[in-house]
């Protein structure tokens, strides 16, 4: 098991490129089931959950060729519609593949996801919407069965919010018959990033980044290139870091207007924040203060911010309130804070995080993606060395991080 050893204490400073964002490419890299022909992406990130996606494409079929951050993907013989549970258990996303499959090959045997760190993740509205449009889904031995000679425009609400619901269900209406209205649909950028994406591939798609989108489904799509949109929470990620280390930096291939929520909590910190067309420059002087945070769906603050902000809190000036909405146990990082001498109180979905005036390195462990990321904040502010165990799940989701961070001036390797 590799571990990342930190030396906490330098403040970040300099310039840092954002990659690709992975929670584009992976329902991007899916929509290639969608044609018979060639997608052509770039700025796709070199991450782990990007490599699962490709080679879960692979063996249903689809030709992959990847050179650095350009992926290109052939539709053309989808010959085996299955997501094996091997595969699916390793990455939740690979879900993404379900509409895109009873759409374009009539059936799919895809893994039920089962849970992760995070919650019980059901799928349930990714089914219910696709039995809304005509399929017949059975789960049989831990397997979702599809079948649909030719899905049909349907109205579908989602009771909750979901991201890649709407994404599945986005997808498959795109070849359905008639028009399909997804109601209290995902706003998230990363599904107006798949819904441009799928335009160009001739598909009729409307409202996206509204809470309704509309499908017109056609008869078939074909192929485009695309470039995936930039890592707003890589963005925030970074931002984060250079803000509890007291530092200064610039982030460039990115864009603001994605991050507005996120921006505005590290200004209310006592960041200095600019930003023009693709770049975002923040400046800290001195300790952030705390902030409240309360995770709810886009527009609002980012789940996938909530634990950045945890270890922001950590050692900022004041005390402060983080409440989470989204997941039911997305406080795994709590522990391990703790054990850097972060002062935290958890009561259900609520935590009060009083601000230490410095933590100190040790031993912790990484569970999930972004709670990993809250370990390496905390780490790059604590006194002395961090170790993080488990970074597989980092890998997941940040490109090159170890690398980013050292040329921000970070005293950080990679333990063998
Ligand atoms: C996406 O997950 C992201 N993953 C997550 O990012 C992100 O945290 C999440 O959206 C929320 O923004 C990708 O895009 C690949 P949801 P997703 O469906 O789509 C409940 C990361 O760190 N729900 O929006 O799986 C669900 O339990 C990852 O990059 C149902 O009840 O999340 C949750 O409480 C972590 N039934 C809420 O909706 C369903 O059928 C939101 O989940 C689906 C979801």
């Amino acid at each position: 098991m590799q571990k990342l050893s930190i030396q906490g204490g330098a403040p970040l400073r300099g310039e840092v490129r954002i990659s690709g964002a992975k929670n584009a490419a992976l329902p991007i890299m899916c929509a290639s089931l969608l044609a018979a022909d060639t997608l052509q992406l770039s700025n796709v990130p070199e991450l782990h959950d990007v490599a699962t996606m490709r080679k879960l494409l692979e063996q249903m079929g689809v030709k992959a060729c990847v050179r650095g951050s350009e992926m290109t993907l052939h539709g053309g013989q989808v010959d085996k519609p299955e997501a094996p549970y091997d595969m699916v258990k390793t990455m939740r996303a690979s879900v993404l593949v379900l509409g895109p499959l009873v759409a374009r090959a009539g059936c799919a045997r895809v893994s039920l996801p089962g849970g992760c760190a995070i919650g019980s993740r059901p799928v349930d509205l990714h089914i219910k919407g696709l039995q809304a449009m005509g399929a017949t889904i059975s789960i049989e031995h831990g397997y979702i069965h599809a079948q649909a000679k030719k899905l049909k425009g349907a109205r579908i609400f989602f009771g909750t919010v979901s991201v890649t619901g709407t994404e599945n269900l986005m997808m498959a209406a795109t070849l359905a018959d008639g028009v399909t209205v997804l109601e209290n649909a995902a706003r998230e950028p990363e599904v107006v990033d798949l819904a441009n994406c799928l335009r160009a591939m001739g598909a009729n798609i409307s409202g996206d980044g509204t809470d309704t989108i509309t499908v017109a489904g056609v008869e078939e799509l074909h192929g485009a290139a695309h470039r995936i949109m930039p890592d707003r929470i890589e963005s925030g990620t970074f931002l984060v870091a250079a803000a509890a280390t007291g530092g200064g930096i610039t982030l460039t291939g990115t864009r603001a207007d994605i991050l507005e929520t996120v921006l505005e909590k590290l200004c209310e910190a006592g960041a200095k924040i600019s930003a023009n067309a693709d770049r975002i420059h923040l400046e800290m002087n001195g300790r952030p203060k705390s902030v409240n945070v309360r995770t709810a769906p886009y527009p609002a603050f980012p789940t996938d911010m909530q634990a950045q902000f945890m270890a922001l809190n950590a050692v900022a000036d004041g005390s402060a309130m983080v409440v989470e909405t989204i997941f039911e146990n997305r406080f795994m990082h709590v522990q391990e804070l703790r054990r850097l001498g972060a002062q935290i109180a958890v009561e259900g979905n609520t935590c009060m995080v009083r601000g230490a005036d410095h933590l100190d390195g040790a031993a912790v462990m990484a569970t999930d993606l972004r709670a990993s990321a809250c370990l390496v904040i905390a780490g790059l502010v604590a006194r002395g060395e961090t170790v993080i165990d488990r970074i597989y799940h980092l890998d997941r989701g940040y490109e090159h991080i170890e690398a980013k961070l050292s040329q921000l001036g970070a005293n950080i390797r990679r333990l063998k």
